[in-house]
């Protein structure tokens, strides 16, 4: 997961992290850092030539963002995309982290992981010593 600008802007890594824990999930390992524009650029690959790319690349890159990885059991990832609610904040539903705390895309607060797949490509990115 990432806790992304917006929400570390805005106070809320505390609550965000809270509600992963309360749910039952463990982290692992983290790191506080301004996302250099290459990592990003690798990260959100699969969206090079959509229309919100370089907003998504200038947002992500804009201040420090929490990248932190998240163990359970399987289908973790699934559990944390329930927890974040839909990409868009205006659209997520209340209890989620989008839905309770954001308004308007780019700024949704989090990254989820959206397959073990994806997670093992964006650990192996973003900590490459890990195991
Ligand atoms: P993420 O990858 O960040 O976990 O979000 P997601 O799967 O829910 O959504 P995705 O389609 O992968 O989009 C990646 C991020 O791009 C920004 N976005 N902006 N302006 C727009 O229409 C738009 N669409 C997407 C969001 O920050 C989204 O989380
Ligand atoms: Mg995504």
């Amino acid at each position: 997961m990432i806790v992304k600008p917006d929400a570390v802007e805005r106070g809320l890594l505390g609550e965000i992290l809270c509600r992963l824990e309360a749910k039952g999930l463990r982290f692992v390992a983290a790191e506080l850092a301004t996302m250099p524009v290459e990592v990003a650029a690798r990260h959100y690959e699969e969206h090079r030539g959509k229309p919100f790319y370089d907003e998504l690349l200038t947002f992500i890159t804009r201040s420090p963002s929490l990248v932190v990885v998240v163990e359970g059991p399987a289908g973790t990832h699934a559990v944390v995309r329930g927890l974040m609610g839909a990409t868009d904040p205006k659209e997520a539903a209340p209890g989620t982290i989008r839905g309770d705390l954001g308004t308007e895309l780019p700024d949704n607060l989090v990254h989820g992981s959206d397959s073990p797949e994806s997670a093992a490509r964006e650990i192996a990115l973003f900590f490459p010593d890990l195991r």
